[in-house]
């Protein structure tokens, strides 16, 4: 049978989560995805419509199938971690299981495992504030969203994760470089990401002969981005100076991610992989 991949953090066809559903499609994987619960019934509608249609094209002309969209909000791991003003939220109240460990039950229930985890998603509250200035709030924020929902999907999918399987992120080379404007702890949840990817690894290693791997990915203008306000600069910036004198394509990094997540990648774990067209390797601009 082929491999089933769960993407958290697919909401439209522009960001690294769509292109990673794509390649891994275009493998042969079945998809199914988990949407942010507000952007929920936006996605949802608009793949119905057919919005998405153009972009769900795969190398052989087929249409990319996702069998099911779940509604997940990665900050809360069950729902007693729900705070009162959230519950009673019309985006939230509108739909149920969104808490990790209930949609990993629901996962469960539904497909009885999985073979891919990747998680594609990321949010700082305080992202455009410089970290001198960041909150407390803000910081942890940052780092709930961003790098301990990665830990919570891990430790709640691992049970129904095949050996053999793997699981992906992204992160950014605002972890080891300063990159100005990528504020509000994001550096600081993107190093969190990276090193806690060394020690899952070992651990998912040991306990279920899963591999985990960070795809360090360049520049793209998906929504998230786009958000941080800088993104076009980033992009300008990288055509200028990397070895690649080229735009990264999401499917660039879909196609890494396919790599890391398929047997052609069977002793790779606990790696940081850049998919930045060589800008990381770079000491100076030129
Ligand atoms: P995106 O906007 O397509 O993806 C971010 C997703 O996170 C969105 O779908 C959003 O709904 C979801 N999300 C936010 N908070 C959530 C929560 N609490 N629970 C569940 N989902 C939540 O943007 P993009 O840029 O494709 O981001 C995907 C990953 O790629 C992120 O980890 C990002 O940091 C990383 N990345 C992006 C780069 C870029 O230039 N766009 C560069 C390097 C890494």
């Amino acid at each position: 049978r082929g491999k089933r991949a769960f993407i958290a953090g697919v909401a439209d066809d522009n960001g690294y989560g769509w292109a990673i559903a794509k390649s891994l499609a275009a493998a042969g994987a079945e998809i199914i995805v988990g949407t942010w619960v507000p952007a929920l019934n936006i996605f949802e509608s608009s793949l119905r419509r057919g919005k998405f249609d153009e972009s769900r094209v795969l190398p052989d002309g087929s249409l990319m199938e996702i069998t099911k969209v779940y509604p997940m909000d990665a900050v809360y791991d069950g729902p007693e971690d729900v705070p009162e003003d959230v519950k009673t939220n019309k985006r939230y109240s509108g739909s149920s299981n969104w808490t990790v460990k209930e949609l990993v039950e629901t996962v469960k229930k539904d497909f009885g495992s999985i073979d891919i985890l990747v998680h594609s998603l990321a949010n700082g509250p305080e992202v455009s504030k410089p970290l001198l200035e960041t909150s407390r709030n803000g910081y942890l924020a940052a780092l709930s969203a961003s790098s301990y929902s990665f830990i919570s999907l891990l430790q709640h999918f691992l049970p129904i994760m095949n050996p053999g399987g793997a699981s992906i992120s992204l992160t950014y080379i605002a972890s080891e470089r300063i990159i100005p404007g990528y504020g509000g702890g994001m550096s600081s949840a993107k190093a969190a990401l990276e090193s806690d990817t060394r020690v899952l690894a070992f651990e998912a290693g040991r306990k279920n002969k899963i591999r985990v791997n960070t795809i360090s990915a360049g520049p793209l203008r998906s929504r998230a981005a786009k958000a941080i306000g800088f993104i076009d600069m980033m992009i300008d910036y990288s055509l200028a100076n990397a070895p690649l004198q080229k735009e990264l394509s999401a499917e660039e990094v879909g196609n890494a991610a396919a790599f890391l997540a398929s047997p052609l990648s069977s002793a790779i774990t606990g790696a940081v992989v850049y998919v930045d067209n060589g800008l990381n390797a770079m000491g100076v601009g030129v």
